[in-house]
């Protein structure tokens, strides 16, 4: 019978402190604590991340041993986001991993963040079966906005990216202009709800390739809301439904189009999405659509495994451990982590 292997998994890269446990591919427990104090100031602050990380890692990590109901010494190995992400916060979670590694005598293993959101479609407590290989994934969290061609867990290779803001950052940057809070993505989803997705037009970049480009995008929108301000003081508050729902549409169209393009190029029929935006509604719709037309699979992880968590980063390490691919004590965080 095959033997049980219990991962620890720490996520601390940007602003959400997560611990997790793992049995083999299914999550045991996966406790997520966003930080709201980034909320005022509308974009995450890095020293006050790493702040919060600090104060919370710990007793995360005892409620997710307690939520799984398993024992540190049940443990097999330790898993950690490495990078990308803001050092600071990175060094709370690389330094929690060395030290319970060190006392608990288990392999430690860092993980890239950017691997791991693609590795989230292959927890099994996802409601969509894994995806077959290879498959294209489109990775859109809030750094980074990329198609990855995905071969095997470990072979994965970037093929295409933003040449500037992420897709994210595009819908961050445009709750904040609209006055709504951080993160941007889920609250003009919910502003989205009633809007006409077609009452406002924004012109979409044309980009080489498979890379894409949301600075433009960005710019439009804070003219277009400058020059109808001047007309009517209350435009926004007017018409809030309307500007998100174009908004959001614009953003996932430019995404969808780029998908498509890279699924007639590369000739594969499998594709999965992954990251914070991921999460959204109208673009797991879209997909759906797409692979009606196109006649293609497309997976998504559960929601709780879009958005950072540290679930997906144990999952990972469940890989890693299985080719004990194990990281050396004098690791340190590597902030532009290449995928
Ligand atoms: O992957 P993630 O949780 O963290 C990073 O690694 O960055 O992604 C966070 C990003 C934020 O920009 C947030 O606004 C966006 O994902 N997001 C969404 C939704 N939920 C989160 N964007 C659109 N619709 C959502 N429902
Ligand atoms: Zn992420």
């Amino acid at each position: 019978m095959k033997k049980n292997i219990f991962i620890l998994g720490i996520e601390s890269s940007c602003d959400d402190t997560s611990v997790a446990i793992t049995c083999n591919k299914k999550v045991l427990s996966n406790i997520v604590s966003s930080q709201k104090i980034h909320q005022k100031y509308g974009g995450v602050v890095p020293e006050l991340a790493s702040r919060c990380h600090q104060k919370n890692i710990v007793p995360i990590a005892s409620l997710a041993l307690k939520i799984a109901k398993i024992e540190k010494q049940q443990l097999n190995a330790i898993a950690f986001t490495r990078g990308p992400g803001l050092l600071g916060s990175l060094l709370v979670g690389t330094s929690f991993a060395k030290s319970l590694s060190l006392s608990l005598k288990l392999p430690l293993i860092e993980i890239n963040h950017m691997r791991a959101h693609v590795i989230a479609n292959f927890i099994e407590n996802n409601e969509c079966s894994a995806p077959s290989f290879p498959f294209l994934c489109l990775t859109v969290s809030g750094g980074h906005t990329q198609i990855i061609l995905v071969k095997s867990v470990e072979d994965m290779s970037l093929i295409g990216q933003t040449l500037d803001d992420s897709a994210g950052e595009a819908f961050d940057k445009s709750a904040k202009m609209l006055g709504l809070g951080y993160p941007g993505g889920p609250i003009i989803e919910k502003k989205s709800i009633g809007g006409n997705p077609n009452k406002f037009i924004f012109t979409q970049p044309k980009v080489k390739d498979l890379n894409f480009s949301f600075s433009g995008l960005k710019t439009q929108i804070f003219n277009f809301l400058k020059l109808e301000k001047e007309k009517n003081p209350n435009f926004i508050d007017k018409n809030m439904n309307h500007i998100c729902a174009s908004i959001q549409k614009t953003i996932i169209n430019i995404l969808i189009t780029k998908l498509q393009l890279a699924i007639e190029k590369n000739q594969i029929k499998n594709i999965a999405i992954a990251g914070g935006v991921a999460s959204n509604k109208y673009f797991r719709e879209e997909i759906k659509k797409m692979e009606k037309k196109l006649n293609i699979n497309s997976t998504f992880p559960k929601i709780e495994y879009s958005t950072d968590n540290a679930a997906m980063i144990a999952l990972a390490g469940y890989y890693k451990y299985q080719k004990k691919n194990f990281t050396m004590l004098s690791v340190s965080p590597d902030c532009r982590y290449k995928i």
